[in-house]
């Protein structure tokens, strides 16, 4: 049975370079996303460039009947699923009354449940194959709070935690838990997310073919936590160093008019 690397988010940014590397490095894809015109068009795109078997399953993350449907086609096709990257995600911005419950809601459904939900179905699958592993993708906003993307910020801390947590459970059973810490990518997240004040981090953004190689490498070397540039690993040293209630007001005045 062929093996697959299953990418959530495939079809943009990081997550499509990510399906690009992997590709390149000779693994089978598995491509998911909600567009599934998008999915198609990248899964053909693809297909003419990479020698390897590419596969697009349309799956709205945020609905948990979604998940269990691409589990149960995801099986019933024979697919060895022995990558798992959680990378689909959503972001929010501006002050917490001004954000419907929706959005808010949607972004925990998407960025916390889903890649819950997601690693309760796969790693069992994962396990059975040797040297598997998940890739997480929080942010280097899981390591402060964050004004004015409050729901975001703890979002991804969640995810860096469960991360850390699960590696050191597994760690005695060959399967690599890793999380990439990306600081201001250049992709739709920011104009999807309505990030206003995004000329602040025009100087730090970096290319996402950059950090889908640097994520790329840091995972096959089974690093624990990824953080990709100089600038995001000097950013999460000070976040770690500075006091949260220091870091709320520059992030919050950063996130202001
Ligand atoms: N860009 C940044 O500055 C930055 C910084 C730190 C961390 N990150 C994280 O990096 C990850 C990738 O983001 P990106 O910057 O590459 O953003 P992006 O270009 O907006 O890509 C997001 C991907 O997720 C998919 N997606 C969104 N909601 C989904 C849902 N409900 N179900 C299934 N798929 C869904 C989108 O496709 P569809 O719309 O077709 O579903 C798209 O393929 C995210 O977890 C994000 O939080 C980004």
């Amino acid at each position: 049975m062929k093996e697959y690397v299953l990418i959530t988010g495939a079809s943009s940014g990081i997550g499509y370079d990510l399906a690009c590397i992997f590709g390149e490095n000779n693994y089978n894809l598995i491509l998911v996303a909600r567009n599934e015109k998008k999915l198609n068009d990248i899964k053909r795109k693809l297909s003419n460039k990479l020698k390897v078997d590419i596969r697009a399953f349309q799956c709205d993350l945020a609905y948990s009947e979604d998940i269990e449907n691409l589990y149960s086609k995801i099986l019933h096709e024979n697919l060895k699923v022995k990558y798992l990257i959680n990378n689909a995600g959503c972001g929010s911005f501006g002050k917490f009354d001004n954000i419907d419950i929706k959005t808010d809601l949607n972004l925990i459904d998407v960025n916390v449940r889903s890649i819950t939900h997601m690693m309760k179905l796969f790693i069992p699958v994962i396990r059975k194959t040797s040297n598997g592993g998940v890739l997480n993708i929080a942010s280097t906003a899981a390591f402060s709070p964050g004004p004015y993307m409050s729901v975001y910020y703890a979002c991804k801390a969640y995810v860096i935690n469960i991360t850390e947590a699960l590696r050191e459970e597994f760690k005695e059973d060959n399967i690599k838990i890793c999380v990439l810490c990306p600081g201001p990518t250049n992709t739709n997240f920011q104009v999807n997310a309505k990030v206003t004040k995004n000329s602040k981090v025009k100087p730090i953004l970096m290319e996402s073919r950059k950090v889908a190689e640097i994520a790329y490498r840091g995972f096959m070397k089974n690093k624990g936590v990824i953080i990709p540039g100089y600038n995001n690993k000097i950013l999460v040293t000070l976040s770690k160093l500075l006091p949260n209630k220091f870091l709320c007001k520059v992030i919050k005045r950063a996130n202001s008019n």
